[in-house]
């Protein structure tokens, strides 16, 4: 699948980092004959503020600097989710075993040793270019589906601001329950992703102000093995699969699409599922006022007493809304204090 074809096609651009300014010198000139863009920076701070302004496609950074010196620079850029993907080359001295380390540990991307040979400098640069692309590519595609998932959101007016408050509360709740940052991280996509597939239901069911009849449920009841079908080809989304998948399913096993029970209902899509009933009962529709926060906690409780619903996700959110723990979600998707 091919999703950046819209992306205009630019000269790479390169960033690179060196107190020693012959260094500099001559790795530009290297890589300007091989037609990237160049631009460079005498120390790490210099080189965290190029970064801010531009993100380059790659850099080649040098250790030993003054300021901020390249492995502190590195882990910078790594531990910030704007450019954690953009490659970075080490440049160090020769057999250092210790600093290769020390750069894994920073999470460096390759190694190049000093003295470096010119033709391994532009063999590494173009294959990290190359696998740079790629990343962007999938970037690219996963930052659409998130734009659909927000298409499908806004065909339906009156649940405007859905995906955020539901990423708010099943991120809340996931951090009660002692999730890892990957499981947090894909409660806050799968609130924009969860209801993708509702993009393969005919409007005519999808926005039915009554109710729908048996054969309309039938095609309703697709929508989440269509969503999952269309984030199935990005690795980036692999955790959110689950959410999207089964947030329909039923503690008794009486959901949908798989007719999971139980623990075989992954925990995700358990709390995003909470989350979106309690989002529900509280948002105005068409066909029904919103309820108080009580009342639709009080509906909840209900639906762990009939058995629907998992009472170790239920009962710690209600915990957390009624001791306030959440950051208020207004009706708009705005958060407000
Ligand atoms: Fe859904």
């Amino acid at each position: 699948m091919r999703m950046a074809l819209w992306v205009p096609a630019k000269r790479p651009r390169l960033l690179i980092v060196d107190d020693h300014a012959q260094n500099v010198e001559l790795l530009t000139a290297l890589m300007e004959a091989e037609g990237y863009e160049v631009i460079s920076a005498a120390d790490g701070l210099e080189a965290l503020a190029h970064v801010a302004a531009i993100p380059p496609d790659l850099i080649l950074l040098d250790i030993m600097m003054p300021k901020l010196d390249g492995y502190a620079v590195c882990r910078q850029l790594k531990a910030n989710p704007e450019t954690r993907l953009v490659p970075v080359v080490l440049l160090t001295a020769l057999d250092a075993e210790d600093a290769r380390i020390l750069g894994i540990e920073v999470g460096a991307d390759d190694f190049l040793a000093k003295p470096f040979s010119q033709a391994e400098l532009k063999a590494r640069v173009r294959s990290l270019l190359k696998l740079k692309t790629f990343t962007d590519e999938l970037e690219h595609a996963g930052t659409m589906l998130l734009t659909l998932g927000r298409t499908v959101e806004a065909k339906d007016p009156y649940t405007q601001g859905h995906c955020e408050r539901l990423a708010a509360y099943s991120d809340g709740l996931g951090r009660v329950l002692g999730l890892p940052p990957d499981d947090l991280t894909a409660l806050d996509l799968g609130g924009a992703l969860h209801d993708l597939g509702k993009i393969g239901i005919p409007d005519a069911i999808l926005l039915k102000p009554a109710g729908l009849n048996e054969a309309e449920w039938v095609i309703m009841r697709q929508h989440p093995v269509i969503g999952e079908r269309i984030c199935l080809p990005l690795q980036s989304l692999k955790r959110v699969l689950p959410i999207i998948r089964h947030h329909h399913e039923r503690w008794d096993g009486g959901g949908y699409p798989d007719g999971l029970s139980g623990q075989a209902i992954p925990m995700t899509a358990r709390i995003m599922q909470v989350a979106d009933i309690f989002d529900a009962l509280t948002t105005e529709r068409p066909y029904k006022p919103a309820l108080s926060q009580a009342a639709a906690l009080a509906a909840l409780r209900d639906e762990v007493a009939r058995g629907w619903r998992d009472p170790a996700v239920v009962e710690p959110f209600i915990d957390l809304m009624e001791r306030g723990g959440l950051t208020k979600v207004s009706q708009a998707g705005r958060r407000v204090s």
